[in-house]
């Protein structure tokens, strides 16, 4: 076996939910490179757009999860979606050039994900330089679809999907929709949840996290996290869900880490100090990974809003409260321990009423969710990739 060939990779980081999955990529690529019989050597470049930039959004999160530092950073910023994506393509696509990777792997579904897939599928290597005239794009966590294309997201992974070349998926429910697009059946695999990976992988470190603390919570608790543009950008979605925050204060202390969103429009919208003044509503800022999956491995349930939380608590089974109308993953509500609440405040609250007195339901943690998905995905990559 030639082990003298290179096969050069470059990921992209964004937001924040694209860390964790980052950081299972580039151990599994560690491990691959460690390996006595390995086909390729990987060459693994991190690129940063700087999406996320404060570093309760960003840095401590490489710190964390032990993530190499990122080779290049954008540093884009906030913008509209049109002006973050368009910052981002036209930053990108020098660095691609004078990098010429093989493989350029995107994970998750932010406004990152599409613009550097996007430069990626019309970029033209110089003839003489290279051996490829693009890189092969790989899309991890493929094919969830909540069919809500009012949501940036959903735009984002149907564009990223139609222009990957390879195509790793979370769920059954990914290999269906890719299918129903008409993907051919040897561009997907199914790896199972690179998510999961980390969570598994720092558990244990997670559990001496000193949050709770720090943040004063004693005794049963609820984490609520906000931050979906749709629940949080006017008052008139955001100021029931608070009302109905105060309402699960009543019965059980609530834990809500604000993202920066949430609280610029709180703030906006006068319904921060109310809050603030309620002695069963913990606030605190963005918090670290292992201090937020140490509170939420040990809450009484999750109320949230987000796409990842929805499959760490499955795997976790501590009952979580979604509050959208759909879910791009719905394995956590078929297998899982979450509920699709959807905005009816009296949904939420009788969905929350059977949790706390113990009618929740039985759940199991999904297929291929065990750990490996990240060394499955590199392994692959390797196999179709490596010329
Ligand atoms: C983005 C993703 C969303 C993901 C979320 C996780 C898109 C379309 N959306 O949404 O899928 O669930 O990240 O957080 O890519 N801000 C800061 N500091 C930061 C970053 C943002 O203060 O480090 C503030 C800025 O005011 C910014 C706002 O948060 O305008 C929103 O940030 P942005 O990245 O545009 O979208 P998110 O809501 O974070």
């Amino acid at each position: 076996m030639d082990t003298r060939q290179t096969l050069r990779m470059m990921s992209i980081a964004g937001a924040r939910p694209n860390f964790m999955k980052l950081a299972a990529i580039a151990h599994a690529v560690e491990e691959y490179n460690g390996l006595t019989e390995k086909q390729v050597n990987i060459e693994h470049m991190i690129v940063h757009t700087g999406q996320h930039y404060d570093s309760k959004m960003s840095a401590n999160f490489f710190a964390d999860l032990g993530i190499p530092e990122p080779d290049v950073n954008l540093n884009i910023g906030s913008g509209s979606h049109a002006c973050q994506t368009a910052d981002i393509m036209k930053a990108f696509e020098p660095v691609l050039l004078e990098n010429m990777p093989d493989v350029l792997l995107v994970v998750g579904d932010v406004n990152s994900t599409i613009a550097c897939s996007l430069v990626a599928s019309k970029i033209a290597y110089p003839h003489e330089a290279r051996h490829r005239v693009r890189p092969v794009i790989v899309h991890v966590e493929a094919g969830l679809r909540s069919n809500d294309r009012s949501m940036p997201e959903e735009i984002n992974r149907v564009l990223t999907d139609a222009i990957s070349d390879f195509l790793f998926v979370t769920e059954q429910s990914g290999l269906d929709n890719l299918r129903a697009e008409g993907v051919a059946a040897d561009k997907m695999h199914f790896a199972g949840n690179v998510m999961i990976d980390t969570l598994i992988n720092h558990l244990e470190k997670a559990k001496k996290s000193k949050v709770k603390e720090n943040l004063g919570v004693s005794g049963e608790y609820v984490v609520v996290t906000l931050h979906r543009p749709s629940n949080v950008d006017t008052k008139e979605s955001l100021a029931p869900l608070i009302a109905l925050l105060e309402q699960v204060a009543e019965k059980c202390k609530v834990v809500f880490p604000v993202h920066p969103r949430t609280l610029n429009k709180l703030d906006d919208f006068s319904l921060l100090q109310h809050l603030r003044d309620n002695e069963n509503v913990i606030l605190s800022g963005p918090l670290g990974y292992l201090d937020f999956l140490n509170l939420i491995s040990e809450a009484r349930a999750v109320i949230t809003d987000s796409g990842g939380i929805q499959e760490e608590t499955t795997y976790l089974q501590v009952p979580c409260i979604t509050l959208r109308e759909n879910t791009e993953r719905p394995v956590t509500v078929s297998e899982g321990s979450n509920y699709l609440a959807g905005l009816d405040i009296d949904v939420i609250w009788s969905t929350f009423c059977s949790v706390l007195e113990g009618r929740g339901k039985a759940s199991r943690i999904p297929d291929l969710w065990d750990g490996r998905s990240g060394f499955r995905i590199v392994a692959q990559i390797v196999e179709d990739c490596a010329v």
